[in-house]
């Protein structure tokens, strides 16, 4: 399936709203959950570093505010040589509510789309809610 460019814009424009003073490097994402709706987010750093977020999370969290439970497809955008792909971290947390086919687009700043992996290929192997007894 093509890459939703709904939801890649989505994660450029969030990306403009970020609030990264110290680092100074603006991350936006955004996903699409299972009715079809975008959710996105941006990094919020902190004076205190270790409490910033990154924009996954904020992403995430617009999901659950707005009702939604499964995401179905991701996009993150950012700048520079390297992509900007979701931290380990981000990658566990979007693993709570991705199946492992889910596909997770990288963008640089433009919205252009460089690369497209599955949430299973960013994080093998992993450990999610079915390892668990109680939960969803
Ligand atoms: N960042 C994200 O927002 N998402 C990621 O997956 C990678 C890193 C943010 C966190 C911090 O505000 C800045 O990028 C530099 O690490």
């Amino acid at each position: 399936m093509p890459a939703d460019r709904a939801l890649i814009a989505a994660a450029a424009a969030a990306r403009s709203k970020a609030y990264a003073p110290y680092s100074r490097f603006l991350v936006g994402a955004a996903v699409k959950d299972e009715a079809g709706r975008i959710h996105a987010g941006c990094n919020v750093e902190n004076a205190a570093y270790p409490q910033g977020t990154c924009a996954e999370a904020g992403a995430i969290a617009a999901m659950i505010l707005a009702g939604g439970s499964r995401i179905v497809e991701v996009a993150v955008a950012g700048a520079g040589d390297a992509l900007v792909t979701p931290c380990g971290g981000c990658r566990q947390k979007l693993r709570e509510f991705c199946a492992g086919d889910v596909p997770v687009h990288i963008c640089g700043e433009d919205g252009r789309l460089r690369a497209s992996f599955t949430l299973g290929e960013l994080l093998p192997q992993s450990f999610g809610p079915e390892h668990l007894e109680c939960g969803p």
